[in-house]
C-alpha cells in the first residue's frame, strides 16, 4: 500500500511512513506544510480531530509534529500549548494547571516550575496567565453558593 501511495505524489512532496505490526502511519509534506495523513490503526483510535485540523491548517510541520503523526500521537505542542517560558521549556497548559493549584503569583510559579527563574522575559505572559486563569477560576460573585436562604 505505502508503495502505491507514493508512486501517485507530485515530484515535491516528501514523505514519511512508520509501520508497525498493528498500525500504519503515512505523512506527506509540501514545502513542510501537510498535505497528507494516512494514519491505519487495526482498532478504533481516539486521535483528536482538532489536533489533524491544526496541523492541516498549521504552518510548517516540525519534525516532533511529524514524528506525532508517525506514532499517531499529539505532541507536547498541542497537548500542553504553546511555550510560555523558553528558558526553562514550559507550556502554558503546565502554568494554568499550576495557577490552579494555587501557585497565583509569579514567583509562586518560579518556585514550582522554575519559569521566570533566569532571564525574566517571560514574566509578563505569567502575569497576564495568572490573571485570566484566575479570572476564569474565581465564581462570579452571583454564583458563589451560600447555604444561606432568605424566607
Ligand atoms: S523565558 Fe522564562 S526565564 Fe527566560
Amino acid at each position: 500500500m505505502v508503495a502505491e501511495v507514493i508512486k501517485h505524489l507530485p515530484k515535491d512532496a516528501q514523505w514519511a511512513t512508520l509501520q508497525g505490526s498493528h498500525q500504519l502511519s503515512i505523512v506527506v509534506t509540501r514545502k513542510n506544510k501537510l498535505v497528507l495523513a494516512i494514519l491505519l490503526e487495526d482498532k478504533p483510535t481516539d486521535i483528536p480531530r482538532d489536533w489533524l485540523d491544526s496541523l492541516y491548517n498549521g504552518d510548517e510541520l516540525s519534525p516532533e509534529q511529524i514524528n506525532g503523526l508517525l506514532e499517531q500521537q499529539p505532541d507536547d505542542a498541542f497537548l500542553l500549548g504553546k511555550v510560555v517560558c523558553s528558558c526553562f521549556g514550559v507550556r502554558e497548559n503546565t502554568i494554568k494547571q499550576a495557577i490552579a493549584e494555587g501557585n497565583n503569583t509569579v514567583a509562586g510559579l518560579g518556585k514550582a516550575l522554575k519559569c521566570g527563574t533566569n532571564c525574566g522575559s517571560c514574566k509578563t505572559e505569567l502575569a497576564s496567565l495568572i490573571e485570566s486563569t484566575s479570572a476564569v477560576s474565581k465564581p462570579h460573585p452571583k454564583e458563589e453558593t451560600t447555604n444561606e436562604y432568605a424566607l
